[in-house]
């Protein structure tokens, strides 16, 4: 009986040390602030159509570091430069993960994706390749005559629109011109032309993916919803996905015929993929290459769009600002009256305008979002393992404290300091910072100062309203889109030989 009752006690005894030590660790285990937030659904009613603007307004009441719930999904916003580096610098390693949201896991193989994998070995091998065969400054040089002869089908368009008095819209312009020098510089061919709406299904494709993928998905905070997939986000992705897939296989296969045919080889990336996947098979596969190929039209194709769209809608609104632009890349223009996209890189004026519409039209507002490996210390508080990081990019880039007149358009503002976007300036990270940070900065820099210097310099540009009522509204996805298109009519000014 004594020895029962000591047995007893002693488990309760047990029980009694497990739950001090328990509640001694949570208190230090101290969560950042934030808004209450209802039962079930947490702080979803405070987000709104437009989350980076109602989280900055968030975070002037709760902190740099804040905490919201929604549903089961627990997050940190970071909305200060501080708290940006605390989480991207300080604690990249820890932060790098990703939270797979469920419209991307339509997509077969979605575990082989640069975008979504944790940053392990496996990305390290896409991201050394996609380094080595896309984004290095030599691979960019060899492939420059590709996004030259795309950017010149745009001209032959606008040239031709112009003529006929034919409004252009702009966005639609420049994501066909943005797919296709990708396609080009993918797999050496067109996939789209700038008269239709689709040709083939690739505009759709892409398109379909961006909106769904950015979409609000109560499956993805409430994951018992997943099977039912109640918005149908799941069903849509995954059409467009198996599309991709099948064209992608379909490039692949050709390709592989055209190597065996022994005919010269076109040089481009995917003859490159498939070079470093002979060379290291065991980490680099068929399956990294069709991916990869879907992941970089995803994430480098509207980025770079509609930050040429913001840029011109930005121009056309600032005549003065126009004109400089033009006149800084007429002092570079060969004899021929053609831009060269290796002359217009070092102009300040343009990249002034470039970086300045990147900060007031940041084109990821949030970042994709991150999410922790480990548990980690940000500042004074203790963040769990598998939290979601959100980093507000926009509300920096819109801060009074490092930004006069913050949502001004003055790009002169980058003509006086050194402030670059390549993630060492927290206040103005437009494409992140740390390891997870985009690979594709030199190459959306051509793309954009190209089409942009291309459409300012050939032409002047008709509004169909006075400029007064140019709608700035944008709608929040997974990149910040005009709200009403960029409609303009093109009159050719200066015209090639
Ligand atoms: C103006 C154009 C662009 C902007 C504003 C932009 C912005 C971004 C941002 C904010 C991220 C997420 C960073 C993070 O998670 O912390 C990202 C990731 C990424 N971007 Fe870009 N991007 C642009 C163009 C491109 C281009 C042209 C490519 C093609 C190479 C590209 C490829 C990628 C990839 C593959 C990732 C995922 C990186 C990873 O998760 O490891 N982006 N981009």
């Amino acid at each position: 009986m004594e020895l029962l009752y000591l047995l007893i006690s002693s488990i309760v005894f047990f029980f009694f040390l497990l739950h001090v030590i328990h509640r001694n660790h949570n208190r230090n285990r101290k969560m950042p602030p934030g808004p209450t937030g209802l039962p079930v659904i947490g702080n979803l009613l405070d987000l709104g159509p437009k989350p980076h603007e109602s989280l900055a307004k968030l975070s002037k009441k709760h902190g740099p570091l804040m905490t919201i719930r929604l549903g089961s999904i627990t997050s940190v916003v970071a909305s200060t430069p501080d708290a940006a580096r605390e989480i991207l610098q300080r604690n990249d390693e820890a932060c790098s993960g990703r939270i797979v949201p469920d419209a991307v896991t339509a997509l077969a193989d979605h575990d082989a994706a640069v975008l979504w994998i944790p940053a392990n070995d496996e990305w390290r091998t896409i991201r050394k390749a996609l380094n080595t065969y896309l984004t290095h400054q030599h691979k960019l040089d060899t492939l420059r005559d590709l996004r030259q002869n795309v950017v010149d089908g745009m001209l032959d368009f606008l040239n031709e629109s112009g003529r006929k008095k034919a409004s252009v819209d702009i966005g639609k312009l420049t994501f066909a011109v943005a797919l296709n020098q990708m396609s080009n510089t993918c797999v050496s061919q067109n996939v789209t032309n700038y008269e239709s709406d689709d040709i083939g299904g690739f505009k759709t494709a892409v398109k379909t993916l961006m909106e769904v993928d950015g979409k609000f998905n109560i499956a993805d905070i409430f994951p018992v919803l997943k099977p039912l997939d109640p918005q149908n986000i799941r069903r849509q992705a995954k059409a467009a996905y198996d599309w991709f897939d099948k064209v992608t296989e379909g490039y692949i296969t050709e390709r592989l015929k055209h190597r065996e045919s022994k005919l010269p080889r076109f040089g481009d990336m995917l003859d490159s993929l498939l070079d470093y996947s002979e060379a290291n098979e065991a980490e680099f596969n068929f399956k990294h290459i069709k991916i990869l190929l879907v992941d970089l039209f995803l994430a480098g194709t509207e980025t770079s769009s509609n930050t040429t769209e913001w840029a011109m809608t930005e121009l056309l609104l600032n005549p003065d600002m126009f004109s400089r632009v033009r006149k800084e890349v007429s002092t570079v223009v060969g004899e021929d009256g053609k831009i060269q996209e290796a002359k217009i890189l070092d102009l300040p004026y343009l990249h002034a305008v470039i970086k300045e519409t990147m900060r007031l039209h940041l084109s990821v507002p949030l970042l994709v979002p991150h999410k922790t490996e480990s548990e980690v210390k940000l500042g004074e508080y203790i963040v769990p393992r598998n939290t979601q990081i959100l980093v507000n990019a926009w509300a920096m880039a819109r801060d009074p404290k490092y930004w006069q007149n913050p949502i001004t358009f003055k790009p002169e503002r980058f003509l006086e300091n050194e402030l670059d976007y390549k993630g060492q300036h927290f206040e103005f990270i437009p494409f992140g910072s740390g390891r997870r940070m985009c690979p594709g900065i030199p190459l959306a820099q051509r793309v954009v100062s190209l089409m942009v210097a291309s459409l300012v310099y050939h032409y002047d540009w008709n509004l169909p309203h006075a400029r007064e009522e140019m709608d700035m509204n944008d709608i929040f996805g997974l990149t910040l889109l005009r709200a009403t298109p960029l409609v303009a009519t093109p009159m050719p000014v200066i015209q090639r030989e």
